[in-house]
């Protein structure tokens, strides 16, 4: 594991702890399951990788981080609950809900949420810069972004007829773009620059669309050791994913063509060369796995 994302991993833990003093023993054990439990960390690293360049603190960009990747862990709790997705595994391990029970694994999921928003509100920053971080995280993590997006992803899960391919990219933009969108930008949002913040917002919309194509194509191809939940679950649970819709090589394409497009756009701002490269890497695991 390269040095940033275990100062990442021993970060989150930290603050979990210290948040986590007061909090019911069997909720904030819920909640410590699934946040430490791995994951690529992703998000995290894409703010660390945008805002190094910039010139921001280390410990402000980890703390930002931080705070998406409690709400993304928290999106993965609600969405393996049985009323969603019904997953049985998640990185690799149990699912929340399969360890703690539904109820349990269900405020495990709203105490990240909320808990996000105190790490951001710790923020040693100027407060109207804080203000905007907070005002940027609750739209990507709310009702027009994550949580927007998998209401309409359940929405359409089951049904006879389906739904056609922009409407399902839209759907993954808000899904899975918003948060990464968060990712890209909020350091922007700590050096106050719109025109660049906007710029960024489409490339974590763009990344996020193309992420989620390569999620579904692990899910038809990839192993449990590979992927570290069920594989061919889609299928089961008739979900509307863009391979089910186009077919393995046409969704691999559309893909690569969207990918493309965001790293494209990021090297037109002339700024961010080692995130470029850190993206090019992201995809060669990608492709590995
Ligand atoms: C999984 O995200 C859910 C999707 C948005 C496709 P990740 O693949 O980033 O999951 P972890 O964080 O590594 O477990
Ligand atoms: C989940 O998409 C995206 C979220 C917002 C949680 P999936 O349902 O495809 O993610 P996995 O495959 O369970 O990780
Ligand atoms: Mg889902
Ligand atoms: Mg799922
Ligand atoms: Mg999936």
């Amino acid at each position: 594991m390269d040095d940033i994302r275990k100062r990442i991993e021993s970060k989150l833990k930290e603050r979990i702890e210290e948040y986590g003093k007061n909090v019911y023993p069997k909720l904030l054990d819920a909640m410590k399951y699934s946040l430490l439990a791995g994951g690529k960390r992703l998000r995290p690293l894409i703010v660390y990788n945008t805002g190094i360049e910039l010139g921001i603190s280390e410990e402000i960009l980890i703390n930002l981080g931080i705070a998406v990747e409690m709400i993304h862990t928290a999106s993965l709790i609600h969405d393996d609950l049985p009323a969603i997705d019904d997953d049985d595994y998640r990185r690799g391990k149990p699912s929340c809900h399969r360890i703690f029970g539904e109820g349990m694994a269900l405020v495990a999921g709203d105490g990240l949420i909320l808990l996000s928003m105190k790490v951001l509100n710790d923020l040693e920053i100027e407060e109207s810069t804080k203000l905007k971080l907070e005002m940027k995280l609750l739209e990507s993590a709310g009702v027009n972004g994550m949580i927007g997006g998998e209401a309409e992803d359940i929405d359409m899960t089951g049904k006879y007829e389906k739904p056609d391919l922009e409407r399902v990219l839209k759907m993954y933009e808000r899904k899975t773009g918003a948060l990464f969108s968060f990712s890209f930008s909020s350091p922007i949002i700590c050096i106050g620059d719109e025109e660049l913040e906007n710029i960024m917002d489409e490339i974590g919309r763009k990344f996020g669309v193309a992420f989620q194509i390569y999620d579904d194509l692990k899910d038809l191809i990839g192993t449990f050791e590979e992927i570290g939940k069920t594989p061919r679950k889609d299928e089961v649970m008739d979900k509307p994913t863009v391979p089910r819709l186009v077919g393995v090589e046409k969704a691999r394409e559309i893909a690569n063509g969207i990918y493309e497009e965001a790293v494209e756009l990021l090297k037109e701002t002339g700024k961010f060369g080692k995130l470029v490269g850190f993206l090019r890497r992201v995809k060669e695991e990608i492709e590995r796995r």
